[in-house]
């Protein structure tokens, strides 16, 4: 059994930080969230481990991943020159996946620890050609939905249907046998010109293949987009957050609840409510850190309350006397309140920025 994680893409629903990087890179809890799905996939006993990357963002992911030492793993990686769809990831992993069952995971996606080495045994005790997962959601025309009938069997899958025949998404991770190489064979590309894994899983229902399906019963996000990625920093958090401290809070500071700082960093007269992470070498004076916010190395937060929110390495936030809720403040961005006059906003905001002033 091997797994191919797909860790290539556009991330256009994550701009502006995917010019600048690869989305699978964006830390959750100050962690990678591709490195999440490779834990996930090493507690299950799978360390044969292939990661699609592409031309534009495969050398970062790679640097930072390694070769899976880190992870007891042994990873391969597969450059996809063009985001041509999961089935062409899939397709040109071929001569990584040869004739091996895999899980094939969506590298953005998280799902609860655990739950996966469940599934896997699903798959291999039953002998499938496929097993896929699936999640009840409230917007279905937003995902592949699936049409089951009372046996667990798949009847039919949807990209994104405009009148969707069911509330089941289909969650991010697949188990495939070698079938699904065929199956993609036998399809030409979508309306939005991407060869879908739909469309090939959907071949082999139509040949009568092993489809089946099974809820999820524990959280799944797909992290493509700024507020699923601070959900997915506030449930991990809440999960699996341990206090530690290696760094210096003085004794005018406060820290409430599961906080972790990290070494290097100086924590001078601030409020901190967890679930927080601090990272390492940070500098933290007259600040409230409210619950769910991660803040990464080498970051400067001065004056300022923020709260739910992710700060990224090196960013410098200072004297905003507003509450910062809700955001993400990419890598060494610099969100300052001028001493010079006349008084104003002054801004150099990147493409796609997203900013809301109170
Ligand atoms: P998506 O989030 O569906 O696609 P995307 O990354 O292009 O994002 P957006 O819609 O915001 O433009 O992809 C799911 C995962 O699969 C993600 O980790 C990227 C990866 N992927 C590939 O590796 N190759 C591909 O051809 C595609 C489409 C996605």
């Amino acid at each position: 059994m091997k797994a191919l994680i797909l860790s290539g893409g556009k991330g256009t629903r994550l701009r502006p930080l995917t010019y600048t990087g690869a989305k699978q890179l964006v830390p959750v809890a100050n962690k990678p969230i591709l490195w999440y799905g490779i834990e996930e996939i090493v507690a299950t006993g799978i360390t044969d481990i292939g990661i699609v990357i592409s031309p534009e963002t495969g050398r970062e992911v790679k640097n930072k991943t390694g070769t899976g030492d880190r992870f007891g793993a042994n990873i391969t990686y597969i450059l996809q020159d063009k985001p041509a769809g999961l089935a062409h990831a899939v397709q040109i992993a071929q001569s990584f996946l040869k004739d091996d069952p895999f899980i094939m995971y969506l590298g953005d996606n998280l799902i609860q620890q655990g739950d996966l080495s469940y599934f896997l045994q699903q798959f291999t005790q039953k002998q499938h050609d496929a097993l896929i997962l699936l999640r009840p959601v409230a917007n279905p025309s937003a995902f592949g939905v699936a049409k089951v009938d009372e046996y667990g069997r798949v009847l039919e899958l949807i990209e994104k249907p405009q009148v969707p025949p069911s509330n089941l998404a289909l969650v991010g991770v697949y188990f495939f046998s070698h079938t699904i190489h065929e199956a993609i064979a036998c399809i030409q590309p979508s309306a939005r010109g991407e060869l879908e894994i739909t469309d090939a899983i959907q071949c082999l229902i139509d040949q009568q293949k092993q489809v089946s399906a099974c809820q999820l019963e524990g959280w799944w996000l797909d992290t493509g987009k700024k507020d699923d990625l601070l959900e997915a920093n506030r449930l991990i958090l809440d999960t699996y957050l341990k206090t530690s401290n290696l760094g210096e809070v003085d004794a005018h500071s406060q820290v409430i609840g599961r906080v972790q700082i990290g070494s290097g960093s100086k924590v001078i007269n601030c409020t901190i409510r967890g679930p927080v992470i601090i990272g390492s070498n940070c500098y933290l004076e007259n600040c409230f850190i409210g619950p769910y916010s991660s803040i990464a190395d080498q970051a400067t937060i001065i004056e300022t309350d923020i709260e739910h929110s992710v700060v990224l390495q090196g960013a410098r936030i200072d004297r905003i006397h507003q509450r910062i809720i809700d955001s993400v403040i990419g890598q060494c961005a610099q969100l300052t309140v001028a001493a010079r006059r006349p008084k104003a906003l002054r801004f150099l905001i990147g493409d796609d920025c997203q900013i809301e002033l109170a």
